[in-house]
């Protein structure tokens, strides 16, 4: 059976305002992501800065913190094989302008500082950012019905 790898990703305040929920989540379905968990909250300036604390000393990190909980988002966990190389495919890269037309942030948006998704890039800070933002009984665990037509 082939080995899942799951992966923390937030739409950002931005993506929810522009009214993209629909369309991300749509593109993690079709691809065949798993989904294990979700939820939507305006997250504190205790968590965001949790999350981002690998940045806590770049230039950006305040305002990066202040976009992060100017809003809604939506928190999500997907399983996917080689999770690293197929979220960082799906989101393009991090500043938008460097991102291909076929990925989230290459077709929704412009600057690096408004990139509208959040994807781990690493399965170590995954795990980390699931801990953060789940409790354990919060993911969910089933199997899905096209499992067997995704993966060979
Ligand atoms: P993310 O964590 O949000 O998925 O993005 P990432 O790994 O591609 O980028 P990272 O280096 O972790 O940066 C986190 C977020 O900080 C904002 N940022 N602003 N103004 C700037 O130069 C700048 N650089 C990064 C972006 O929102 C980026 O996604
Ligand atoms: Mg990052």
């Amino acid at each position: 059976m082939a080995h899942q790898e799951r992966t923390f990703i937030a739409i950002k305040p931005d993506g929810v305002q522009h009214s993209l929920v629909g369309e991300i989540i749509k593109h993690f379905e079709q691809k065949g992501f798993h989904l294990v968990a979700m939820k939507f909250l305006q997250a504190s300036q205790e968590l965001l800065k949790q999350h981002y604390i690998d940045l806590k000393d770049r230039p950006f990190f305040p305002g990066l913190v202040k976009y992060m909980n100017s809003g809604p988002v939506v928190a999500m966990v997907w399983e996917v094989l080689n999770m690293v190389k197929m979220g960082q495919m799906m989101l393009g890269e991090t500043n938008p302008a460097d991102s291909k037309p076929g990925t989230i942030r290459g077709v929704f948006c412009i600057q690096v500082g408004r990139n509208i998704i959040h994807g781990s890039n690493s399965v170590k800070s995954a795990e980390k950012e699931i801990s953060l933002w789940f409790k354990p009984e919060e993911l969910v665990d089933y199997k899905s019905c096209a499992f067997d037509w995704i993966y060979e």
